[in-house]
């Protein structure tokens, strides 16, 4: 379901002078399958996810989701595709600050186009343990609580393919758990392909399929 072909992205350094960031010649994930990216600070993973999701565009290559090489697309078109096909789980998460922890997730669902279903956004709330959260608003919820949130809403929208971006990195290890099952299971019960960025071992060991990126991609981030 995801497919890309001789992706490449570089930077503009400070100083004027090209970073290459990323140069993969092949990356695949099929319909349905999870995986674990892994890779040290600074490799490119957030840039990847950000090329997969149509947030960013590659300076040259092909980007297929599902049947579409969004890379042809305009910006415009992208962020409809994003909305209406992909779940993402933000590194710094953002959340709306104005909107209670459930409007957050019903706005998820709103932003997808499809139909607006309070009691499963309150289901997802509840299965991350935000039951008692959810007319918070961000900036009355703790980090890890935020964190949860933003997972819930990434699943709101029944995307085909959802990516996380450190999902559990604020989150303590009882909580961490419930993250982890609730993406892994959420995307196995509407075949969602998932891919989890991590640098936590206990969460990339659940992984069948762990991915490091340092390993294919050529491009050599100092
Ligand atoms: N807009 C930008 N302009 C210039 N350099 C950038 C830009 N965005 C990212 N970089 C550089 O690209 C490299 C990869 O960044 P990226 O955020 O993808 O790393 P990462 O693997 O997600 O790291 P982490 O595990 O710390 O989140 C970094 O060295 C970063 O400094
Ligand atoms: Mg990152």
């Amino acid at each position: 379901m995801l497919d890309l072909r001789d992706v490449k992205k570089s930077f503009t350094e400070p100083d004027g002078g090209e970073l290459p960031i990323l140069d993969i010649e092949e990356f695949h994930l099929d319909e349905g399958e999870q995986m674990a990216l892994v890779g040290r600070s600074g490799c490119g993973k957030t840039t990847l996810l950000y090329v997969i999701a149509g947030i960013s565009r590659p300076d040259s290559g092909m980007v297929k989701v599902g049947q579409w090489d969004i890379t042809l697309f305009t910006e415009a078109e992208r962020d409809r595709f994003r909305a209406e096909q992909i779940g993402y789980v933000f590194q710094t998460f953002n959340l709306l600050p104005g909107f209670t922890a459930l409007e957050n997730v019903l706005l998820g669902m709103r932003f997808a186009g499809g139909h607006i279903d309070r009691a499963r956004a309150k289901h997802l709330l509840e299965r991350v343990g935000l039951g008692h959260r959810m007319t918070h608003r961000p900036g009355q919820l703790s980090v890890g609580e935020q964190q949860r949130v933003s997972v819930a809403r990434a699943l709101a929208n029944q995307p085909r393919l959802l990516l996380a971006d450190e999902p559990t990195a604020n989150v303590d290890a009882g909580h961490q758990q419930q993250v982890v099952d609730m993406l892994r299971d959420g995307c196995r019960e509407d075949n969602v392909a998932l891919m989890v960025v991590t640098h936590t071992p206990e969460v990339a060991n659940q992984f069948d399929r762990r991915d490091n990126l340092e390993h294919f991609n050529r491009a050599v981030v100092a």
